[in-house]
């Protein structure tokens, strides 16, 4: 219909999906047969005891549960490739003409698979995404915040030459917000700093965890962007400055209702971002699990808050803004 075309038209950025959870339930039983993946006995079966498993997630802990296993069947080269590049078509078809994508090293390594294929698979989709669809994408690597940070140096350490390389983009903090605070990874945030300026700084912040964990993602991590970020709205300190800075948050509508942070996406504090002048883009988090991709998380949106043309103008191009690309790819995307 006309608000759908409307939506899929708008110039859209992905500042917030993790690759992993792109893994939709047809791919992960293909690879699980194609790799000899036995898959514990309490996870679904077939298409249809997932769709029962995802209607609803206790929180957080309970959804993450379920990933680190789904990722389970990823194993060679190729399949990395094969997600990354199904998740690239889709999301050209959804009208996002930029992604910056993240992905999770070590939910991979911890299960014997090496750095080195994860990183090829995923920036060959990259490339060929963009040779073949014509959408550009950037890299994040995620640290996950419940393994200690000198598990995550090593990874630092792990991916030298793809960031030397200019393949990794960014580096982010994601998994079990409580009670992993971002002050755990200041040496790691540091050594990325140091080591490479350009590689743009974010960190999962305020999902679970209340807004100081914002505050010290920017205090002490040097974050440029935060993660969800929406219980900034506890402060209004915090969202002056978020503000003054323009330092966006990364939302993800469908994914704070799949795992109870939120009953509604009318419950959001998008009324409130958009008054203290604190920019946000609206992104998928984990589409495969969470119910839909960027089109579907503007649609929940746009059912729920009813904006105009000028305020998504606004909202498509503080997503612009805030992207890690230059500032030409940047007036070709508005
Ligand atoms: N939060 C934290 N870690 C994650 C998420 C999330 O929403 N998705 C995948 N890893
Ligand atoms: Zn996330």
């Amino acid at each position: 219909d006309h608000m759908k075309s409307f939506l899929q038209e708008l110039p859209k950025c992905e500042h917030h999906l993790h690759l992993e959870g792109t893994l939709e339930p047809n791919l992960l039983f293909k690879l699980a047969e194609r790799n000899k993946i036995q898959l514990p006995s309490s996870f679904p079966k077939n298409i249809e005891e997932c769709s029962k498993r995802y209607a609803s997630f206790e929180d957080l802990q309970d959804f993450l549960n379920h990933y680190y296993v789904g990722m389970s069947v990823l194993i060679t080269e190729d399949d990395f490739y094969d997600l990354a590049m199904a998740y690239f078509t889709k999301a050209e078809q959804d009208g996002c003409l930029h992604s910056e994508v993240f992905f999770d090293p070590q939910g991979h390594v911890e299960r014997g698979v090496s750095v080195d294929l994860v990183v090829k698979g995923f920036d060959r989709a990259c490339r060929d995404a963009t040779k073949k669809l014509g959408t550009t994408n950037k890299l994040i690597m995620c640290l996950l915040r419940h393994l200690p940070a000198s598990n995550g140096m090593e990874t630092i350490k792990s991916v030298e030459k793809y960031h030397q390389q200019g393949i990794i983009h960014g580096l982010g903090l994601d998994s079990s917000e409580k009670p992993f605070p971002p002050g755990l990874f200041i040496d790691c945030y540091k050594e990325i700093k140091q080591k490479y300026p350009n590689v743009g700084l974010t960190a999962h912040a305020g999902e679970e965890g209340d807004y100081n964990y914002v505050i010290d993602s920017l205090d002490k991590l040097g974050a440029s962007r935060i993660d969800h970020g929406i219980n900034s709205k506890q402060s209004n300190e915090l969202l002056a400055r978020l503000a003054k800075n323009k330092t966006m948050l990364t939302m993800c509508p469908l994914s704070n209702v799949k795992l109870q942070v939120v009953k509604d996406v009318g419950e959001l504090p998008i009324n409130l971002f958009l008054q203290s002048d604190v920019p946000f883009s609206i992104n998928s988090d984990d589409p495969a699990y969470f119910g839909g991709y960027i089109l579907d998380n503007y649609i929940s949106v746009h059912t729920r808050f009813g904006f105009n043309i000028n305020q998504w103008a606004k909202i498509v191009n503080n997503g612009i803004e805030g992207s890690w690309c230059d500032d030409k790819r940047k007036s070709e995307l508005k």
